[in-house]
């Protein structure tokens, strides 16, 4: 990937920006209560040293109690400000990560189809994740953190020369061992999490298409090689947290000898200037003051991994939220009049999902209001594509799709989906009721409304035989509908939006004679006194239109009656002939 050459750019913080001015107050307190707990900390060394150079050497018992007791409250209140700090802190990564889940999600609804085309679903579920998550590791354990170790880092090592300035250089010596090591670290943690990440996203892709492609998997018998296949990217995964976990083993045994080389030179130093220069009540302050000063260093350390993957992750979702959303509302939309109208026209429309492979060529046709048309063609002809376009899933090359006169592009986008039902050629379902599936979970679409929409295309038989009815969780273990059924569903769905045009792209698995029967009969439901374009695979489907097109590597190459088309020597009568239309 390209994240390895480029450096993350620190420009991309303004991205979190936003979210933490939400949260000021939240930070201002979280910050404060960070340097008072650093503040509370750093006395007990010099606490310590009161007690050994002035009590006890002055031989003061009272002297030495207040001082112990100050001991304990300071240590007290250090620990209830660091508390604070760090719940503050962790309340503020939560929020940020709830706000900016949301957002993420929000973008991904306004994405163009095209973007999930040549993006894999596994990649947009680790932004909904793993970097939504990076990031929130990121303000909670990195910017404050990271912030006030470094502030502390600083404070404790001006209190070492404030306590003896001739000790704080003996321990100055170890220093570069200490950057030595922490550089070697750093690298190695780098190289690792950069290979965990990878492979993560690369886990979550295998996931979704192994349960997606659950029933392929089995009926192939691709079981194995799914799972070797699976198997090497979570070995990589491992492999790639060994190396982490290797370097951390490494790295924190090597501080902790840094740490106790320093306390070693400040004896040494002790031992040759005792008296003269050093006082024992400041070695024992040194000491503490030694072991204060590696920790935020270590810290720091090991931050800087997660500010460098934040930065990747933010890296990635800001290319995310950066995507253009080409199609979106008008800036000036022309509101159609109140009249359902019902009128499509394509005007040498040209469309190709990929540069250079037109899939729609030069294609003209209009479908007047309350006309029913079919669209036929061999599979690959550009039928489903054809419907995508009125929409506005996808927008037009060259040409113009329009509705009621107005070209779809100048619709508000809202209003001209209202108007507009389509069915697909695979019915979607969601996890939830059968009546939820019907209104698709908008509250304003009563029961009774549901029940009339389902009656109306003949699936009120069916659903009120399910052990709950409308409430029947359609998704649930065991409880999935047949093609027929999912049909007659989606039949309910358009009903219940009442669209003056309605695009049904029919499905092409074959189903029983009898559930066909209820279909054909639900259809002349849903399609009376509506404008309707019927991509059409059934000759009974055919039979009720009043004009049928006929596709042929995207451009209209027939048009006229199933009678008058049969007559011609042309595609339509070899598509019949072939029975790649089915002959029901
Ligand atoms: N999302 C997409 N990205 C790239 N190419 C696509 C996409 N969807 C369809 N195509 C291509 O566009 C062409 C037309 O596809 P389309 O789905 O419109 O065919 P169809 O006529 O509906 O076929 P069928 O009868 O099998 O449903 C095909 O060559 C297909 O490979
Ligand atoms: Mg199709």
């Amino acid at each position: 990937m390209d994240e390895k050459k480029r450096k993350p750019d620190l420009g991309l913080l303004r991205l979190v920006a936003p979210y933490l001015r939400a949260h000021k107050p939240l930070i201002a307190v979280s910050v404060f209560a960070l340097l008072a707990g650093h503040f509370f900390s750093l006395s007990l060394p010099f606490l310590t040293r009161h007690a050994v150079d002035v009590d006890i050497k002055g031989g003061d018992p009272a002297g030495l109690g207040r001082t112990a007791f100050l001991f304990g409250g300071a240590l007290l209140l250090g620990f209830a400000f660091t508390a604070g700090s760090n719940l503050g802190v962790s309340y503020l990564g939560q929020r940020l990560l709830y706000a900016l889940r949301l957002d993420v999600l929000r973008k991904v609804f306004r994405l163009p189809s095209g973007y999930f085309d040549r993006t894999s679903t596994g990649t947009v579920l680790t932004h909904l994740t793993n970097d939504v998550e990076a990031v929130r590791q990121f303000v909670s354990e990195g910017l404050v953190t990271v912030a006030g170790d470094l502030i502390l880092a600083a404070f404790v090592f001006a209190a070492m020369f404030a306590v003896n300035w001739r000790l704080a250089l003996a321990t100055a010596v170890s220093v570069p061992l200490f950057l030595l090591a922490t550089a070697l670290f750093r690298k190695a943690i780098r190289t690792g999490f950069r290979r965990v990440r990878a492979a993560n996203s690369e886990i979550n892709t295998a996931l979704v298409e192994s349960l997606g492609g659950h029933s392929v998997i089995s009926l192939f018998r691709h079981r194995t090689p799914a799972i070797r296949h699976f198997d090497g990217r979570n070995r990589e995964y491992l492999d790639a947290y060994r190396q982490v976990v290797d370097a951390y083993a490494a790295y924190f045994p090597v501080i902790e000898v840094v740490t106790h080389l320093s306390l070693a030179l400040v004896l040494a130093v002790a031992h040759f200037r005792m008296g003269a220069a050093v006082k024992p009540g400041e070695v024992f302050a040194l000491f503490a003051l030694i072991n204060m000063f590696f920790r935020p260093l270590r810290d720091l350390a090991e931050n800087f991994n997660t500010f460098q993957s934040a930065l990747a992750a933010l890296e990635r979702i800001d290319r995310l939220m950066g995507e253009p959303e080409p199609i979106a509302d008008p800036p000036r939309p022309r509101l159609p009049g109140r009249a359902p109208g019902g009128e499509i026209r394509f005007e040498r429309v040209s469309f190709s999902y990929l540069p250079g492979k037109p899939v729609l060529r030069d294609l003209s046709f209009s479908v007047r209001p309350g006309e029913k048309v079919a669209v036929v063609g061999a599979t690959g002809a550009g039928k489903s594509t054809l419907a995508h376009l009125v929409p506005r899933l996808y927008d037009v090359d060259a040409g113009s799709v329009s509705v009621d006169g107005i070209d779809v592009r100048e619709w508000p986008l809202a209003g001209l989906r209202e108007r507009l039902a389509v069915v697909p050629q695979n019915v979607f379902l969601f996890t939830g009721s059968a009546a939820d599936n019907i209104r698709l979970f908008a509250p304003e679409v009563g029961r009774q409304a549901v029940v009339e929409a389902a009656r109306a295309v003949n699936a009120h038989g069916f659903i009120e035989r399910l052990p709950k009815g409308y409430d029947e969780n359609v998704l649930e273990e065991g409880m999935s509908l047949s093609t027929g059924q999912k049909q007659l569903l989606a039949f309910a769905r358009a009903f219940v939006a009442k669209p003056s045009l309605l695009i049904l792209d029919e499905a092409t698995a074959s189903i029983d004679s009898e559930t066909e029967a209820l279909i054909e009969k639900s259809l002349d439901r849903l399609l009376e006194g509506r404008t309707a374009i019927l991509i059409a695979h059934r000759l009974s489907t055919i039979r009720r239109v009043d004009r049928i097109l006929v596709l042929h590597q995207g451009r209209l190459v027939q048009e006229g009656s199933h009678e008058v088309l049969l007559k011609q020597d042309g595609l339509y009568r070899q598509l019949y002939e072939m029975q790649a239309l089915a002959l029901a």
